[in-house]
């Protein structure tokens, strides 16, 4: 079975990438390089190109039996998203609706697509359920929410069976140790604290000290990016067993504060960060954690590092192993 994968250099997607290879699927990879890296993708075929460009995706349909598509291929970032909404809806949407024109032009009806638990917005309630209303709060949460509606109706009109992950905070990096995250610029928590361990960065700092949380700082529920792989493999697998059109959230249904994660990285890497205390970072809602009961419960997920420090332990390999990424 031919698998393509949109956004597959990217961090999340390179290592689905891997997870498809293992079980033996021919894997088509398809990314315009923006954000991911080429020396990611070491075994499968790869395309660099923009997946709004119909000729080229088209082409890259026509040169392969694709019977499924993995879409990651977006731009991810909550505060880029607010300064520069044009290129979110651009590069998101488009990216979606040129996708889905160009599957139903080749009959491709399955389709598992990278969504996030920012289509939530500020949760009133946790751990968040699937049927949580969803109010976005930042142009990255609504362009997503937007393609999952879309994708609704491309169901409905077109037969595309799909199902959405809401990931929560993607982190950790995979276990045989040559791919990891490398963000540019980096923004994300587990990779900033590293790099300050690394003291590539003078200190780590803290967005936000008053939340309404035990010690005032924000509440994430981190999930080992393995994990997140294994998952979009069993919603394919669901899929081409004739699974109907669904939504599922991906957390492992903990939560902690930015300090108990620098606290828990200190005892990693076996030494202090230093820490600075910085106004909230805009868009951040005080707690996101999810309840994963019914992605457990439908496709029988399992995550195998949920905890918080087997999942920075594997953050940290990369990182020591990898101090520039994927630059040599
Ligand atoms: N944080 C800091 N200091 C930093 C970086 C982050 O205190 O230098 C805090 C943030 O304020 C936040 C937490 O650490 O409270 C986690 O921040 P990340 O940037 O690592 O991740 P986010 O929670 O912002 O983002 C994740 C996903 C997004 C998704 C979002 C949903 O990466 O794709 O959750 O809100 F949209």
């Amino acid at each position: 079975m031919s698998v393509l994968v949109t956004g597959g250099a990217g961090y999340i997607g390179s290592h689905t990438v891997r997870a498809l290879e293992k079980r033996g699927y021919e894997v088509i990879v398809v990314d315009n390089l923006s954000k991911g890296h080429r020396s990611s993708v070491n075994k499968s075929v790869f395309y660099e190109g923009d997946i709004r460009d119909k000729d080229f995706l088209g082409g890259v349909f026509s040169k392969h039996k694709i019977t499924a598509v993995i879409h990651f291929a977006a731009l991810s970032l909550v505060g880029e998203s607010v300064k520069r909404p044009d290129l979110y809806f651009s590069a998101n949407l488009q990216g979606a609706l040129s996708l889905l024109d160009v599957m139903n032009k080749h009959d491709v009806d399955q389709l598992v697509f990278s969504s996030t638990a920012a289509v939530y917005g500020e949760p009133s309630v946790g751990p968040l359920l699937e049927e949580h209303p969803k109010v976005p709060t930042n142009p990255y949460g609504e362009s997503k929410l937007f393609i999952e509606k879309i994708l609704h109706r491309h169901d409905q009109a077109f037969g595309i069976r799909s199902i959405s992950l809401r990931y929560f905070n993607a982190a950790g990096a995979d276990l045989a140790g040559d791919i990891g995250e490398d963000h540019r610029p980096e923004t994300h928590l587990i990779p900033l604290i590293l790099q300050t361990a690394l003291e590539q960065r003078r200190e780590i700092q803290i967005f936000g000290t008053d939340y309404p949380t035990d010690d005032g700082t924000c509440i994430r529920d981190y999930i080992h990016v393995n994990d997140l792989s294994d998952a979009h493999i069993l919603a394919l697998e669901a899929l081409a067993s004739g699974a109907s059109s669904n939504a599922y959230n991906l957390g492992n249904g903990k939560g902690f504060s930015v300090r108990e994660v620098i606290a828990t990285a200190e005892k990693v890497v076996g030494r202090s960060i230093p820490t600075q205390e910085a106004p909230r970072r805009a868009g951040d809602p005080a707690i996101l954690v999810a309840s994963s009961e019914r992605i457990q419960s439908e496709l029988n997920w399992e995550p195998k590092l949920a905890d918080l420090k087997s999942i920075i332990e594997t953050a940290w390999v990369w990182h020591k192993s990898h101090p520039h990424g994927f630059r040599k």
